[in-house]
């Protein structure tokens, strides 16, 4: 059986994540293989109820442990539940977010020697190849969220709303997980048009894990 692929997006708000895996997500389709879009936190039906304790209401709910321990709750879920099996039938999974999302927005409130014990109990070796970081200056991406939210009743907008210092280090902790992981994550630059964006992560996935070349292929 063909082995399953592991990629994942990562960002700050508004990066454009989910509209690009869906564009990802077609083209592999397009070339035969089957493919599981996911996203964190969530992507299982415990870690979806855990997400709406996260995602919603006062910025200060959590106390910082509690807060990386949800996340990790969830992605237990997750992994044991949807990734592992998506990839043990060989599948292409791709999930909007991961660890590297806890490590940049909750390694600001907890030290990242609490959250890296949790990756190698949760997590383990269920690595992605492949991290594409979606990067963009901060005030695009938030002018972008909001606008997403307005009009919703229960927006999840808990993140959004932490202030524009937050998401400066947010942007600066996801640059440093790929300068220092250089062979997993490749850093995209989400401020263009969607088209762009998507030509520029097909390039990359194309280099690095070369997918089926089409469906007679496969
Ligand atoms: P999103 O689905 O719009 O990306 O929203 C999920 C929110 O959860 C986003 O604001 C980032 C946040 N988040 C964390 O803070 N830590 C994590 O580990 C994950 C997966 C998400």
């Amino acid at each position: 059986m063909a082995e399953g692929r592991f990629i994942t997006l990562e960002g700050g708000e508004g990066a454009g994540k989910s509209t690009q895996i869906q564009r990802l997500a077609e083209r592999l389709r397009e070339r035969g293989a089957t493919v599981c879009v996911t996203r964190e936190p969530g992507g299982a039906p415990g870690a979806e109820a855990i997400r709406q304790l996260l995602v919603t209401g006062e910025t200060t709910r959590w106390s910082p442990k509690s807060e990386a321990l949800l996340h990790f709750a969830a992605r237990a879920e997750h992994l044991e539940r949807t990734i592992r099996p998506a990839l043990a039938r060989g599948e292409w999974v791709i999930s909007d977010r991961f660890t590297d999302s806890t490590i940049a927005y909750q390694g600001q409130g907890v030290g990242l020697e609490f959250i890296n014990q949790l990756k190698a109990l949760v997590v383990g070796d269920t690595m992605p190849a492949l991290t594409l970081i979606l990067d963009l200056p901060v005030e695009t991406g938030l002018a972008r969220a909001r606008q997403r939210h307005s009009g919703e009743d229960s927006a999840e907008d808990r993140y959004e709303r932490m202030g524009t210092e937050f998401h400066e280090r947010l942007r600066q902790a996801f640059l440093n997980i790929a300068k220092n992981e250089p062979e997993r994550c490749a850093v995209i630059d989400a401020s263009g048009d969607p088209a762009a964006v998507a030509t520029a992560i097909w390039q990359t996935v194309e280099q690095r894990l070369t997918p089926p070349l089409s469906r007679n292929c496969h």
